[in-house]
């Protein structure tokens, strides 16, 4: 801890000494900013937590979910494969008549729908931050379900992201590794079973958005944005016969709507509310990058040393992050083409220096 703590501290001593280092990075950002009760500049001492707190938030959770990806992969070999297919179908996947493939694309992003789904159920098997989130209200009782249930001001609410993602009453099959439910299920984020009778959930959205941005906030243009958000999960209108289809407990058949935001959520990778990730926009653009990239001429073995499966559930850990004691070991096996086209590469490297290298002589020493 005191050496992270000191290479953060470094960190921020150089960036004072070349001027506050590129305008708009936080760093830069963070020395301007001043205490809204002093106008004074933060000092050393706020600052390095803050740093500290981006470099774990944004570069354990995403490599802990790129080990989790390249693990699972190795234990579904038919998941790698609907993977390769995509990339193949993109042209992105190297291959012996293709040993480099195209250079993916932003565009690409959005179509490699399967890899997407993939990521979704990484993280709902093996969510980074599994420990999950902490909320309190400090100022008033919630009271939820239409006042059927009320936390008291100051009660500390424990939202476990892991467990919550692999409970049996919260999914079919949880310890199923299947991407393919994301693609089979618009609002796969909404319970899909209720747990409480239906008219429990009459106006539940409004009511837990209210509880998180105050009656006030809850309304109008962020109202709106809500529910339109929650109407894009739901797959649109015809996501509705979904819900009415659902499982359910009650007999009341009451007056309801049965649109995903009268459900509630049982996927929070990411957390929920206010101080939600900050940065899921670009965890969700980096994982499904590298792996493309990685998927496209690698193939993954996890190391016999793990002890398979089993080896690996023992090591499990849930401290900050969702890992593995001792990190997880595993083999990169090229895909076929990939060191044909690296050594085809690098013959022709080769030959450019050397044809360079003769035109540089030749200029340097003109026929007499
Ligand atoms: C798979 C990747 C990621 C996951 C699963 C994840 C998950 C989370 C979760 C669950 C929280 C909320 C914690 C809480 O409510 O107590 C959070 C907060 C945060 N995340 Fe991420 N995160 C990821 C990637 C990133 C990246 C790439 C960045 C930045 C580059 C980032 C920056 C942050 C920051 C700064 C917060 C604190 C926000 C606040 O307190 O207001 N995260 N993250």
């Amino acid at each position: 801890m005191a050496h992270w703590q000191s290479l953060v501290r470094d960190l921020l001593g150089h960036v004072k000494s070349v001027g506050g280092g590129r305008p708009g990075s936080f760093c830069n950002l963070l020395l301007k900013v001043r205490d809204p009760k002093t106008g004074k500049p933060l000092t050393d001492k706020q600052m390095t937590p803050e740093i500290a707190a981006l470099f774990f938030a944004g570069i354990d959770t995403t490599g802990h979910t790129g080990t989790w990806s390249l693990y699972l992969l190795s234990q579904h070999p038919e998941v790698e494969a609907k993977i390769v297919a995509e990339l193949d179908a993109a042209g992105l996947l190297a291959t012996p008549s293709r040993p480099e493939p195209r250079r993916l694309e932003w565009a690409d992003l959005n179509k490699l729908v399967y890899l997407q789904a993939f990521i979704k159920e990484v993280l709902r098997m093996y969510p980074p931050v599994g420990v999950g989130q902490v909320r309190v209200s400090h100022t008033h009782d919630l009271r939820l379900a239409a006042g059927r249930l009320v936390v008291p001001r100051g009660t500390l609410i424990w939202v476990p992201h892991h467990a919550m993602h692999n409970a049996r009453h919260n999914w079919d099959e949880p310890d199923s590794f299947r991407p393919e439910r994301w693609l089979e299920t618009p609002g796969c984020e909404y319970a899909q079973r209720l747990p409480m009778p239906r008219e429990w959930y009459s106006g539940w959205a409004d009511e837990t958005a209210d509880a998180y941005f105050g009656g006030e906030k809850g309304g109008g243009a962020e109202k709106e944005e809500r529910e339109r958000k929650s109407e894009e999960a739901d797959g649109g209108e015809g996501n509705k016969a979904d819900a009415d289809d659902a499982e359910e407990p009650t007999t009341s058949g009451s007056a309801a709507s049965s649109s995903s935001s009268d459900r509630p959520k049982r996927y929070f990778p990411f957390a929920e509310g206010p101080r939600n990730c900050v940065g899921q926009s670009l965890a969700m653009t980096t994982l499904p990058t590298t792996l493309a990239m990685l998927l496209a001429r690698f193939s993954f073995g996890l190391a016999d040393s793990m002890g398979g499966a089993v080896g690996v559930a023992k090591r499990e850990q849930y401290t900050l992050v969702t890992g593995v004691d001792g990190g997880m070991m595993m083999h990169a096996v090229p895909r076929p083409g990939v060191l044909e086209g690296r050594a085809e590469r690098l013959r022709s490297q080769k030959a450019e220096a050397r044809a360079a290298a003769a035109a540089a002589e030749a200029v340097a020493a003109p026929a007499a």
